[in-house]
This record gives structure tokens, C-alpha cells and sequence, in this order.
């Protein structure tokens, strides 16, 4: 991670055959994102996705959107390594290996250019500088009329929207309080400054939020 201290709740995933680990998160929610994807997706071109994890996800999203090249991306080198190891596994010939890039520092835009970005669960485990500032470099790093979809648990209208989310905004600002959910007018108004245009908010399973912005 980023060397935030966070609860053991905050990032899951238990040890698998080999380098492999397997988020329970991910298993849960990577159909309902796939299907969004798949949606979504350009008709070519390369997906950007930040903060992989386990590569769980890259796979399935590379399976849905089979027209695009995927390139995963993590800064946790056990992560990483996973990611190839589900990649190997899944035997998908369009996706590229995994890359470290350490997406809340500023300045990784000038070596990557995408036509969709893809962040899952990460905004939550960081601050709203380190938000915005990511956001600025997915602004900076999409082609023109490329799209970011973001996905995560958030406030709505400053309301934390169950007892479940309570707990876990809870746990994290108590570890570091400078992370903790964001308010979705909020991540709009940061898309909006960075250049993101006309975010519109998926509501997901529970009770998850997507934001499908583009660049302006
Ligand atoms: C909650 S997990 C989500 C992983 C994956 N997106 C998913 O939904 O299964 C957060 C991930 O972000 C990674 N991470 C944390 N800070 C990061 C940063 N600054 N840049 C890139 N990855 C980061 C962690 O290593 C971890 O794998």
C-alpha cells in the first residue's frame, strides 16, 4: 500500500496455489463490473487498470471486453506478482504484464496513454489530495474521448447509506484520518477540475457506486 496504516478489513486476500491470491471482494463483485465493462468498452484500444490487486479482475474484465489489450497495474510486488500468476492461469492472450505504477504520485501520466482507466476499491484507502491528484493524472494519461470508470463505496449526499458502511468508513478514518469514503458530489466536482466530463453515477450491488466519466 501506500504505507497508510489501514484495518485488517480494508484490502482481503488470502493465499492461493502459487503466487496466486484471491480477494473475496473480488469474487463478489467482479461479474456485476464485467457486465459494465462490457458495456462500456471503446471499440479498440488499451485499458488502463489501476490498483489491480489479485488480477481476479483483469482477467474477467479482459474476458468481457475481449476487443481491447488490458495492462494491470499494482504497487504491492506480492500483488504483482499474483497478477501473472492468475494471468498464466486464464491463459488470456490480450492482456500485458503487469506493471508497477504508484497511481496517487504524480507524474506516471507521461509514460501511459489509454482509452479506458479502470480503478476499483482504491479511493477509499486514500486521501482526498491523493484522490484528486490521481484524477489529474487519469485526465492527463486518457486519449481523447476515453473514458474512466471508477468503482468503490462512497457517501451520497454526505450520507454514509447503511449500518455495514458506517462500520467501515468507521474503521478507516479511526487507522488514518485522512482516508475514508468520499462523498460522490465531491469525486464529481475533483472529475469535473481534472478535466473528467459528465460523470454518470451506476449504482452497483451492494451498495456500490460506479462513475463513468470522459475525458474533455
Ligand atoms: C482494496 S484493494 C483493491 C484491489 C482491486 N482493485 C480489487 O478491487 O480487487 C486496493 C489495492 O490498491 C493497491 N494500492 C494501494 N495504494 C496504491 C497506489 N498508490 N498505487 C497503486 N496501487 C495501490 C493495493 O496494493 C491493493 O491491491
Amino acid at each position: 500500500m501506500t504505507g497508510r496504516s489501514l484495518p485488517p478489513t480494508a484490502s482481503v486476500a488470502h493465499a492461493q496455489a502459487g503466487d496466486k491470491l484471491r480477494a473475496p471482494a473480488a469474487e463478489r463483485n467482479a461479474t456485476a463490473i464485467a457486465t459494465l465493462i462490457a458495456r462500456i468498452a471503446p471499440a479498440e484500444g488499451l485499458a488502463l487498470e489501476l490498483a489491480s490487486g489479485t488480477g481476479q479482475h483483469v482477467v474477467a474484465f479482459a474476458q468481457a471486453a475481449p476487443q481491447l489489450t488490458w495492462q494491470p497495474t499494482e504497487l504491492a510486488p506480492d500483488r504483482l506478482k499474483s497478477i501473472a500468476a492468475h494471468m498464466a492461469e486464464a491463459s488470456c492472450d490480450n492482456i500485458l504484464p503487469p506493471l508497477r505504477l504508484h497511481a496517487t504520485q504524480s507524474g506516471w501520466a507521461a509514460d501511459h496513454r489509454a482509452d479506458l482507466i479502470v480503478l476499483i476499491n482504491l479511493t477509499h484507502l486514500i486521501s482526498d489530495a491523493e484522490t484528486r491528484s490521481l484524477f489529474a493524472e487519469v485526465a492527463q494519461a486518457l486519449r481523447p474521448g476515453g473514458q474512466f470508470l471508477l468503482y468503490g463505496p462512497f457517501m451520497r449526499d454526505g450520507q454514509l447509506i447503511s449500518n455495514g458502511d458506517r462500520t467501515f468508513h468507521n474503521s478507516l478514518i479511526s487507522s488514518d484520518p485522512m482516508i475514508g469514503y468520499k462523498n460522490d458530489a465531491d469525486i464529481r466536482t475533483w472529475m469535473e477540475d481534472a478535466g473528467l466530463r459528465n460523470a454518470e453515477p451506476v449504482e452497483m450491488p451492494a451498495n456500490n457506486l460506479a462513475m463513468i466519466a470522459r475525458a474533455g
